[in-house]
């Protein structure tokens, strides 16, 4: 990758942020594991995702112009997050890169990128649920 462009340029920007997070959600709402802690109106979940996911790979601060400071963690405490559901989590964003079709070298950054984070989120342990 071109050190000199953030991951977002490098990605496609706008158009391909879009086509990720509408690649994603579906799959989410489909996974086991995954569908349950959703709403049945997706659509404000994908937005959201869209305006976090642009700022989180260096694009303009759009979730925190609208929101405010992320805080991440904080908002997905009301969920429970285990090990396993993390990994459904970057599994179904794993197939989503590649059903977008992004560069072989460029998924496999942005899911380590998101890998980090992801196991952060973890609040809960397998036995709680
Ligand atoms: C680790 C597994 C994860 C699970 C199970 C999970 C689950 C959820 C759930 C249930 C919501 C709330 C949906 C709603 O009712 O509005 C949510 C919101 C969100 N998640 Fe996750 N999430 C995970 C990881 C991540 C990661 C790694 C990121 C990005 C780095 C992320 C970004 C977001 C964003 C931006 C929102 C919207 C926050 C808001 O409402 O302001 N999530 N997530």
């Amino acid at each position: 990758m071109n050190r000199n462009i953030s991951l977002y340029e490098a990605i496609g920007g706008s158009e391909t942020v879009r086509l990720l997070v509408e690649s994603f959600y579906p799959k989410v709402q489909a996974h086991p594991l995954l569908g349950p802690l959703f709403p049945q109106n997706i659509d404000p979940v994908i937005e959201k995702q869209y305006l976090f996911l642009t700022q989180f790979f260096g694009g303009p601060s759009l979730f925190s112009d609208q929101y405010g400071h992320p805080m991440m963690r904080a908002r997905h405490l009301p969920f429970p997050i285990t090990p396993e559901r993390a990994e459904a989590w970057l599994d179904c964003m794993r197939r989503a890169l590649q059903e977008v079709g992004l560069d072989e070298q460029l998924q496999a950054i942005v899911l380590d990128r998101l890998s980090g984070p992801a196991h952060h989120f973890v609040n809960t342990s397998e036995e709680e649920t």
